[in-house]
């Protein structure tokens, strides 16, 4: 960096509700913000003509407040030179509120804009803006990454984090903080991760600030990850590229070092107890993963959602082992739960493809799952790279991880020669499907995850409502829901669980399903039939999650949603 003022920016890309920017320039924060997506904003507004050298921008995923305007960030302090960017919840903006509220004017309905106010106060008593940037953050409860700027300091960016991520970047002439590095990744792979209560500074240089003010030295580092990775390469969307890609992440995924698989596996199989941690997709890995353990290496062990594990400490201690598994490594709810176990003296491995990341910078053992950046908000190729880490430690955990190895790269071209032969039917399918707004998805054994998950992909990006279950629980509740044409997706690959599968099809065909096979071989019960290629057993959760996934793409497709950015959703979940 040279000894001139410097361009600075600070982006938040964790949601898609509304999106604003500050800048400073002639004396004053220059700024626009509003409701929609960042391109509609764009469209809108001209962000990027904004004056100055120094910026922070944010796009929000409401927690406090509705989507409006007023609620977008930047949000300011009374005067309007202090402009602030929030993630995360601020738990005691009530109160901070109503101490504040009789000498500030607040306008939105944000947790975030007691963070204005509050630096407003202590600048006004003379603290400089890292000072007061300090003492408001000493104030607030919760999670929070926020960044400040202040006309009376015009050429700097003061942030700080607690429990919500927050990296540094630099090149020679520009610097920047964000909730992740894909944000600047075009700019610079060079970071620093901010540790919990750090703050820092950029300005003419970058300087870093411990808990207590105390400046500290921070190395910078590189990312592996390439601008190009994540731009769209001719696909009309990310999440189809990323499917593509799958076959690509599932061998980059076994390219790790086999004494750290081989340390891990021993951990894993002398633990007196074994609890696998996740949300959402990340979770039904899990539940793949806890089949092969049990089936490949005889090893029992629970999977607990992030959000209620924290609810289990009582039963967490020294003799627990902790496999987290999260592709972005931020998940608000699973570090929340691993804490507690940490506290509680247990080991915590973790499964993560963001290197750096809150999680993988917690626990005592990681693998990476190396597939690069996943872009779409659902997650495709992160879970078959999650899938392929589970495959690795059991093989390794029997003794058996280059046969293993073997087996699992042979399933890649399988899926590879899957794409071509199914994507007609199942966008027809998802034409013939169009109106319909329940689906369920059925499975037994190791399939049962996989049927969750097609179901989980559909909801979140075609918005209809879709349940996935073990084939054998229909019966104990939810047939009361099949009717005439419900569109019921049976996945029964040739195995020992066959034959009741097919029984549990035949009891919602009776009762009017469009039943959609998923099998190596056509049934004549199946309305329509999605062919898989013929894998061993514990392989099959690679080939029959795939045209689930496509179905999902294209049936988002066929109702006119955006599968990259569904409705009220975020890539990164960094909030309780
Ligand atoms: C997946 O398609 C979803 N977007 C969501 O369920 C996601 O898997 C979950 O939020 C967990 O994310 P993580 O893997 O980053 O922890």
């Amino acid at each position: 960096m040279s000894g001139t003022v410097q361009p600075h920016r600070f982006w938040s890309r964790r949601g898609y509700d509304s999106a604003g920017i500050a800048t400073i320039s002639g004396g004053k924060i220059c700024a626009e913000k509003d409701v929609g997506k960042l391109d509609q904003v764009c469209g809108k507004h001209d962000l990027d003509g904004l004056p100055g050298n120094i910026g922070i921008g944010h796009v929000r995923w409401a927690t406090h407040g509705d989507v409006t305007q007023v609620n977008a960030h930047p949000h300011f302090d009374c005067k309007r030179q202090i402009a602030v960017v929030h993630n995360g919840i601020v738990e005691n903006y009530q109160e901070l509120r109503t101490r504040l509220e009789s000498n500030h004017l607040f306008v939105s309905q944000t947790d975030t804009e007691v963070i204005p106010h509050l630096i407003e106060d202590y600048m006004d008593a003379g603290a400089s803006l890292e000072e007061a940037v300090l003492k408001a953050s000493k104030q607030l409860k919760g999670c929070y990454a926020f960044a400040a700027v202040s006309v009376k300091e015009p050429d700097k960016i003061v942030a700080t984090r607690r429990e919500s991520p927050l990296v540094v970047g630099a090149n020679t002439h520009r610097s920047f903080i964000a909730s992740d590095a894909l944000a600047f990744l075009e700019e610079t792979n060079r970071v620093v991760f901010l540790e919990d209560g750090e703050m820092v500074i950029l300005g003419k240089n970058i300087t870093f600030l411990d808990k207590d003010g105390k400046p500290v030295i921070r190395e910078f580092k590189e990312v592996d990850w390439k601008w190009d990775q994540a731009t769209k390469q001719g696909y009309d969307f990310y999440m189809l590229k990323e499917i593509m890609e799958e076959p690509q992440a599932i061998k980059q995924a076994t390219m790790q070092d086999k004494r750290l698989l081989l340390e891990m596996a021993i951990g894993i199989l002398r633990s007196k107890q074994v609890v696998i941690t996740a949300c959402g997709t990340s979770r039904y890995a899990a539940l793949v993963g806890r089949y092969l353990f049990s089936r490949l290496a005889g090893q029992f062990c629970d999977v607990i959602m992030g959000s209620e594990f924290q609810y289990f400490s009582d039963s967490i201690d020294k003799n627990t082992l902790v496999i987290a598994v999260s592709q972005s490594g931020e998940t608000a709810d699973v570090i929340q739960g691993v804490k507690r176990a940490k506290e509680n003296g247990a080991t915590i491995y973790s499964l993560v493809n963001t290197v750096g990341s809150s999680l993988a910078r917690m626990s005592d053992r990681v693998l990476y799952l190396n597939c690069g950046p996943e872009i779409g908000v659902a997650a495709t190729k992160t879970f078959v790279s999650q899938l392929a880490l589970f495959y690795l430690l059991s093989f390794t955990m029997a003794n058996k991880l280059d046969d293993g190895l073997e087996q699992l790269l042979d399933v890649c071209p399988k899926i590879e020669r899957g794409f071509g032969k199914n994507s007609k039917k199942l966008q027809g399918l998802a034409q013939q499907t169009r109106d319909k707004h329940d689906f369920y998805y059925i499975a037994r054994g190791i399939n049962f995850a996989i049927a969750a998950e097609g179901a989980l992909k559909m909801k979140e990006i075609s918005y209809v409502h879709a349940e996935g279950m073990p084939a054998g629980e229909l019966k104990h509740g939810t047939l009361a829901l099949i009717e005439k044409n419900t569109p019921v997706v049976v996945i029964c690959p040739k195995d020992y669980t066959y034959e009741e599968t097919i029984a549990n099809a035949h009891e919602t065909k009776a009762r009017g399903a469009f039943v959609i096979g998923v099998s190596e071989e056509m049934n004549p019960i199946f309305d329509e039939w999605i062919e898989i290629p013929e894998v061993d057993e514990v392989f099959q959760p690679l080939v029959t999650v795939v045209p689930l996934q496509l179905l999902a793409y294209y049936s988002a497709l066929a109702r006119g949603r955006d599968p990259d950015k569904p409705r009220n959703l975020a890539k990164s979940v960094t909030v309780k």
